[in-house]
């Protein structure tokens, strides 16, 4: 017996046609996608761009005194059994130079607790940077949507002020110049009297979802980065 035939492969050589898939084959049903993407190189028209609804660079706001560097990547910002309301934030990353979504771009998210409380303000005016307590990093996908869960924080005084509840973000993508930002929510009864957010056009509407697990917060916050300076 020659050795390819003793290790079978005379038999494959002989039947190729069959490595090949057949004309009439159905191809294996695509997985449902619950985030309804539609690629962008497909799409007709580009999805509206909120939540300033046309093409310019994001509003910036104050990097504020509680942002630590270096978060770990990770899509839950708040540790398991948090409380306060059950938020999901989701949204795509555009560049203004291109008119396209920017696929790896990296999303710094930090903000206060239930009760407007940072991590400094519950570990001694020390960041517990092992734990990075509300603080996480992400990667925008291939076609630039981000999203994530936490909870929706509340409003905080800061010295004679009371700034309206608020998640930070610091966004970096390749050629673009870095964006420091903040989103605020619709109805905030201190939005009209905080000096930044009364400013702001980055005012989300929140959805309530109800469904079988139960009731959640969802919001839509998409980001236009400039080009680099
Ligand atoms: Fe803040």
């Amino acid at each position: 017996m020659q050795r390819r035939q003793f290790l079978g492969l005379a038999a494959a050589t002989s039947a190729s046609t069959s490595w090949l898939l057949r004309a009439d084959a159905t191809p294996t049903p695509a997985t449902e996608d619950a985030h309804q993407y539609v690629h962008f190189l497909q799409a007709q028209n580009p999805p509206a761009v909120v939540p300033e609804a046309k093409w310019k660079p994001t509003h910036p706001d104050i990097l504020g005194p509680y942002h630590v560097g270096g978060a770990p990547f990770r899509g839950k910002v708040t540790p398991p059994l948090e409380p306060g309301e059950l938020l999901v934030i989701r949204g795509r990353v555009w560049s203004f130079i291109t008119k396209t979504p920017l696929a790896s771009a990296v999303l710094d998210v930090w903000q206060a607790d239930h009760q407007g409380k940072y991590d400094f303000q519950h570990a001694g005016g020390k960041p517990v940077r092992a734990q990075f307590r509300n603080r996480i990093r992400l990667v925008t996908d291939e076609e630039g949507h981000y999203e994530y869960e936490t909870i929706k924080p509340a409003s905080y005084r800061a010295g004679e002020q009371v700034r309206p509840a608020h998640i930070h973000y610091l966004l970096q993508a390749k050629g673009h110049k870095q964006l420091i930002t903040q989103l605020y929510f619709k109805g905030d009864p201190h939005l009209k009297a905080d000096p930044w957010g009364s400013k702001s056009p980055l005012v989300i509407d929140l959805q309530k979802i109800k469904n079988e697990r139960g009731t959640y917060l969802q919001g839509v916050f998409d980001l236009v980065l400039d080009g680099a300076v």
